[in-house]
């Protein structure tokens, strides 16, 4: 069974820290990867941690993953409320998904409320900041122990 898990970042995300800190923290997204790999690490799980503006990445990282990986946790950013290309993909996966939003979408613009991905998503997570990520990442490896990777 595989360990690899993939964190996948959307788009305006390399900017996480310098873009709105008011909304989204001061924490960079090389200290997020930094946590992630430490929470992965304490799972017996190995990660891949990607970032892209670009659709066409993220779908070919999901491609990847389903060949290789036991679960993918995702902040899809502005494409949670666009992709039917990314829910596609991440139908195509056999594996636990969970979603994550470091603001609570919720509380923000209509548009925002509406997620394609959590059409898939096992889980989501929303408005728990840059530790989001972290309890992603423990949830995963709790479903992936009990053998729903
Ligand atoms: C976000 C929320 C999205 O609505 C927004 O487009 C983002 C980030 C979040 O992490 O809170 O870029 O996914």
């Amino acid at each position: 069974m595989s360990s690899l898990l993939y964190v996948l970042n959307g788009p305006n995300l390399n900017l996480l820290g310098k873009r709105q800190p008011e909304i989204y923290g001061r924490e960079t997204l090389a200290d997020v990867e930094a946590e992630c790999r430490r929470e992965a690490k304490a799972h017996g799980l190995d990660l891949r941690f990607h970032q892209s503006n670009r659709e066409y990445d993220l779908i070919d990282w999901i491609h990847e993953a389903r060949e290789t990986a036991c679960g993918i946790v995702i902040n899809p950013a502005a494409f949670t409320h666009t992709s039917v290309a990314i829910l596609d993909a991440l139908n195509a996966c056999d594996f636990p998904v969970i979603e994550v939003h470091i603001s609570n979408i919720h509380k923000r613009e209509a548009f925002r409320h509406h997620s394609y991905v959590s059409l898939r998503a096992d889980g989501v997570i929303a408005g728990c900041g840059t530790q989001g990520y972290t309890l992603a990442i423990a949830r995963i490896a709790r479903l992936v122990r009990a053998g729903n990777g």
